[in-house]
């Protein structure tokens, strides 16, 4: 007998997606290769989980009712709104598993964030890749995406958009559902890490579910409450788009340390989340202008709390320039899982002002060996 014969068609091709953030199996490492809120979790996390921890002798409630009651109340809508998640991957894997089906066709940006086409794949459908515009930062290429629109069942955008930071205007996103809405199509809007942006209120469309029926968005704790190691996620929609995933979802999905965490964070310590945005926004200038100094890059850009960018050199690949930070302390993303261009590009995000002097402290001992490397080099040829 053979596994290989017995599997699922779909799942022979697929591989698991690759993630960043593997900082913490290093010690004395600054892991500036995940998206998290770098003032860490609130002080009152220890508190909350030991309260929640005296009650694990009882299943939790299946429906997360308080949990979904904050979200709710958080983003305008209506708790039958809101489907909970443990962490916003349960919702990356449940849309697909509802909505699309063998040969059905999605369309993706590319380069984005790998669940998705991962999640879609392993229903058998087949991905419309459309690649983003290099030249204007990596937006979205809205007339590539409307050409393929007619082909496909379902739009995928992620704002902003993991990994290049590229921050979409609402108006922009907002076109772009009134275009699927009028061509029957779906609109799957990751906006995961849109809360640690400044001026979040201004670029999310959390509250438009209330009048478009094709619109599906997701967001998650994690990011902004910087708690991975809890799965606490949810996804947003028109009442029908719940209900459908309502069917399919894993019973007790979330348990009850992340229900009742979560529904305190939402309700209590969205300050935190808010003084990291402004913190970040302040630091993004200062990042900019000593990391383009040296000139390892292509000028740093955009309006996100993390960076994506090219590395200068034609030698020097991602992994290259991760193995140059590691002993200065410094982790950053190698962005080859990405595919072809993008093994030279990585991606940092800002931290604390302490963390980012490390950061620029160690880009500029780099771009110095790398200068003396290069000049040894050519006095040897
Ligand atoms: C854009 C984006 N969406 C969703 C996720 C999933 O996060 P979680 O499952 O922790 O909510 C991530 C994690 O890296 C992400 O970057």
């Amino acid at each position: 007998m053979r596994i290989q014969d017995l599997v699922k068609k779909e799942l022979l091709p697929i591989k698991r997606p690759v993630h960043g953030g593997q900082g913490w199996r290093l010690s004395g490492v600054e892991d500036f290769s995940h998206n998290l809120n770098p003032y860490g979790p609130p002080v009152e996390l220890p508190n909350l989980v030991a309260e929640a921890a005296a009650h694990l002798d009882h299943y939790p409630d299946d429906q997360s009712s308080e949990f979904r009651e904050a979200v709710a109340s958080r983003h305008g809508v209506s708790a039958s709104n809101v489907i909970a998640g443990a962490g916003s991957s349960e919702i990356i894997k449940l849309f697909p598993e509802v909505f699309i089906s063998r040969k059905s066709r999605v369309i993706i940006p590319r380069p984005t964030f790998s669940e998705y086409s991962h999640a879609c794949r392993m229903q058998g459908a087949n991905i419309l890749d459309v690649p983003l515009c290099e030249v204007d930062g990596f937006s979205l290429d809205m007339n590539a995406m409307l050409e393929k629109l007619p082909l496909a069942k379902a739009m995928y955008i992620c704002n902003p958009n993991n990994p290049t930071g590229t921050l979409e205007p609402r108006r922009k996103v907002l076109e772009l559902i009134d275009e699927c809405e009028r061509a029957d199509k779906l609109v799957f809007l990751d906006e995961t890490l849109l809360e640690l942006v400044e001026g979040y209120e201004g670029f999310s469309c959390m509250s438009e579910v209330r009048n478009r029926r094709n619109l599906f968005l997701i967001s998650s704790l994690t990011k902004s409450f910087a708690i991975p190691g809890l799965r606490v996620g949810y996804g947003v929609g028109s009442e029908e788009i719940v209900e459908m995933m309502g069917r399919a979802r894993l019973s007790w999905n979330l348990g009850v340390i992340e229900q009742y965490v979560g529904t305190r964070l939402i309700r209590d310590h969205l300050g935190h989340v808010r003084r990291a945005a402004e913190m970040m926004a302040k630091e993004r200038g200062r990042i900019k202008e000593t990391i383009n100094g040296t000139r390892l890059f292509s000028p740093l850009s955009g309006q996100s709390f993390f960076f994506f960018t090219r590395i200068n050199s034609p030698r020097l690949s991602a992994e290259d320039m991760v193995e140059y930070l590691l002993p200065k302390r410094v982790l950053v993303r190698d962005c080859s899982s990405f595919g072809r261009p993008f093994d030279k590009f990585v991606r940092f995000s800002i931290k604390t002002p302490e963390k980012n002097d490390l950061l620029i402290q160690a880009m500029e001992e780099t771009a110095q060996e790398i200068r003396s490397t290069a000049f040894v080099t050519r006095m040897h040829v």
